[in-house]
């Protein structure tokens, strides 16, 4: 049995008959260019969030570039992040001219220290940008009440929380702006690129529909300049379908997870992600923490189980920001995370065998090596 880290295949085919039928009205229309279905994906992912407007834009990292430029963050300005994220957050920040503040992560919970915020602001500092990550919220009520003391905007980065709950309000919901990600492989992801920008500003969001498109206010009125990132009709057609599942599929992982927890509890060296009271987990990764990663990772892949590792090289190392002038040791959680985490599979058709096939393949590996045959 082939357990692949994602199963797309299997989730299409569940609801392929609606989706067929949702890409071939757009063909039939041709109206690919913000055709009506980007507005009715827009309200019912707005509905979803629980925010008065939704920007569909065309992938999550434009989501957070025109997030900051709507905000008017640009050259000579720093933006705080974690050192532990997908690269994306950090390039949005340097697509607007600003320079990424990294900080360190909670080494329990994987998200920002908001210990940290603080200490990191400069009179430079314009934003914060919390992030999500694999799921479960950053712990937003510090971070919200630091960013006002010092009239900084708070952009989430909830590329990885689509339904996530901060103390009952959706991630996304919470900063001046949410900014999330439709990759194929997130908890809602579309059928190529995607992405969506969450707020309750009007202003804001006017102007983010303006930038998305050439900064134009009426056909060939360009009162800004802006980009061509807008959210793909058909990709827009497919996330109406696809976003009615969200929550049963939400839940499916959170389900997944618990099982994992049960059969691994003990094994090994294993260490948990920790679950925090104050936000629900919607388990876009289910991540174990071991001293023995690549081997382990090397005995599950020679039982045909696909693993990842989100993300072996932490901001502040990758080549591409040697210019920030950050060295190994600075942030010692988010190294140790990088060097330590594998990423089980996760997806919500995820099948009681697989996960216990999983779970069995990694007692396997950790029992003692005379038992292992
Ligand atoms: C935390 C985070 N931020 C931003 C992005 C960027 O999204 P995209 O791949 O749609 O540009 C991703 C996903 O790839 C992500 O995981």
């Amino acid at each position: 049995m082939n357990i692949p880290f994602v199963d797309l295949a299997t989730q299409h085919a569940t609801i392929h008959t609606e989706i067929n039928a949702a890409i071939q009205q757009v063909l039939s229309r041709c109206n690919f260019i913000l055709g009506s279905q980007v507005e009715e994906f827009e309200q019912a992912f707005a509905e979803f969030v629980e925010t008065e407007h939704a920007i569909g834009v065309s992938n999550g990292l434009d989501a957070l570039r025109l997030a900051l430029m709507a905000l008017d963050v640009g050259p000579g300005d720093e933006v705080i992040l974690p050192a532990n994220t997908y690269i994306a957050t950090a390039l949005a920040v340097s697509a607007v001219g600003a320079r990424p503040a990294l900080i360190d992560c909670d080494p329990h919970t994987y998200n920002i220290d908001v210990s940290l915020v603080e200490p990191a602001i400069t009179p430079r500092t314009k934003a914060v940008i919390p992030v999500h990550l694999t799921g479960q919220s950053a712990d937003m009520d510090p971070i919200l009440e630091v960013a006002s003391r010092h009239g900084l905007y708070v952009v989430e980065d909830a590329a990885q929380a689509h339904g996530t709950l901060y103390k009952d309000r959706p991630c996304g919901s919470i900063g001046v702006a949410g900014c999330f990600s439709f990759y194929p492989g997130k908890n809602l992801g579309a059928c190529g690129d995607g992405g969506m920008v969450t707020t309750n500003n009007s202003s804001l969001a006017e102007r983010l529909h303006r930038l998305r498109n050439y900064g134009q206010r009426a056909k060939y009125e360009h009162v800004e300049k802006g980009l061509n990132a807008r959210l793909d009709t058909l990709q827009a057609a497919i996330l109406t379908v696809k976003v009615r599942y969200l929550r049963q599929w939400n839940e499916a992982r959170a389900a997944h997870a618990e099982n994992y927890r049960e059969m691994l509890r003990g094994v090994g060296d294993l260490i948990f992600q920790k679950e925090v009271p104050y936000s629900t987990h919607i388990y876009h990764l289910f991540i174990v923490e071991t001293e023995q990663r690549a081997a382990l990772q090397k005995h599950l892949s020679s039982a045909a189980i696909r693993t990842g590792i989100h993300y072996p090289i932490p901001i502040h190392l990758q080549q591409a920001y040697a210019e920030l002038g950050y060295s190994r040791g600075d942030f010692p959680h988010a190294e140790q995370l990088a060097d330590r985490m594998l990423s089980l599979p996760m997806f919500p058709e995820l099948h009681p065998d697989q996960s216990s096939r999983v779970a069995e393949e990694v007692k396997r590996y950790f029992a003692p090596k005379e038992r292992r045959t």
